[in-house]
């Protein structure tokens, strides 16, 4: 992947945690390409990263062996149809654009088989994501690995083998640190009216979170084995727990995450028939 130029056409958010990933693991900058309508974001990137850039897609799409799209999901049907002239089939398309599916895509771009479906998260942009990569036909072992090389760059990747798995996916990670978010919330209100004041209630709950999550990544046990190991006969764990499941958190959680996909799924119907 070293030899080969990547385009990224959008240089916002994800792009400029990507280009930073990518450099960081030694990538050569010289070797990425952005282009975006924005020119403080292109200076900005050029500043920081001393990447190539420009306004222009057609040029940046021309330079590069790779293409990486990262505009906005409701811009990319015009942005890939200006472009499919200038993509040609030894190119590499990577589009991160939520929602959108692969077939949209490829025929948006004149049937480009060559071409990957990344659905990235937003704690990509921490360096601490997790990305469902979806492969058309058409991408060769060596383009799977370039796509995968690249979003690894920002986090852990997982592929996967149909594109209904991209509605659950997003349901799941996509909308997950939400989740996340909303359990520290609800923690740290919960932390208040028990007599700790904001700032403690803050630091522990996630101090907590992080501490948890460590624990499941790095320790070769399943979360339910972690948790019946904290959870002493007769003690406060056991007893908080109860009051969970009493509430039916198994049961909100399998909701939301249905609710969530179907959305995805209507979603992408709806970006697909702009
Ligand atoms: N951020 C996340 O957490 C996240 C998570 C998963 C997936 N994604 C996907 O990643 C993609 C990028 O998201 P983002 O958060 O990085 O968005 P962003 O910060 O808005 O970046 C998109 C950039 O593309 C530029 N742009 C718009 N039209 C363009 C065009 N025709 N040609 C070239 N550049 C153009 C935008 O300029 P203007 O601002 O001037 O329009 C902006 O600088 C989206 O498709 C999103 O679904 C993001």
């Amino acid at each position: 992947m070293q030899e080969q130029t990547i385009a990224f056409i959008g240089g916002g958010n994800m792009a400029r945690s990507l280009i930073g990933g990518l450099i960081a693991s030694d990538f050569p900058a010289g070797r990425i390409v952005v282009s975006d309508i924005d020119e403080r974001q292109l200076e900005s990137l050029a500043e920081r990263f001393d990447v190539q850039t420009l306004v222009d897609n057609h040029e940046a799409v021309r330079r590069a062996d790779v293409v990486v799209l990262a505009v906005k999901p409701q811009v990319l049907k015009g942005v890939a149809e200006q472009l499919a002239p200038e993509i040609t089939a030894d190119k590499l398309v990577v589009s991160i654009a939520a929602g959108v599916r692969l077939s949209d895509l490829a025929s948006w771009l004149d049937g480009h088989g060559a071409t990957v479906r990344a659905m990235p998260n937003t704690p990509s942009l921490v360096g601490s994501g997790v990305t469902g990569l979806l492969a058309a036909e058409g991408v060769s072992e060596e383009q799977r690995s370039t796509a995968e090389s690249i979003l690894r760059a920002v986090g852990a990747t997982l592929w996967l083998e149909q594109e209904s798995q991209m509605d659950a996916l997003t349901a799941v990670s996509g909308s997950g640190p939400a989740y996340f978010f909303l359990v520290m919330e609800a923690l740290e209100e919960a932390a208040m009216e028990q007599g700790l004041d904001a700032a403690a209630a803050r630091l522990l709950v996630l101090e907590t979170a992080f501490g948890a999550a460590k624990m499941a990544l790095e320790v070769d046990e399943e979360p339910a084995e972690l948790r019946a190991r904290v959870t002493s006969p007769g003690g406060t764990t056991e007893r908080g727990l109860a009051a969970l499941e009493d509430a039916g958190l198994r049961e909100a959680f399998g909701r939301a995450v249905e609710a969530a996909r179907h959305r995805s799924a209507e979603l992408a119907d709806l970006l697909g028939k702009q």
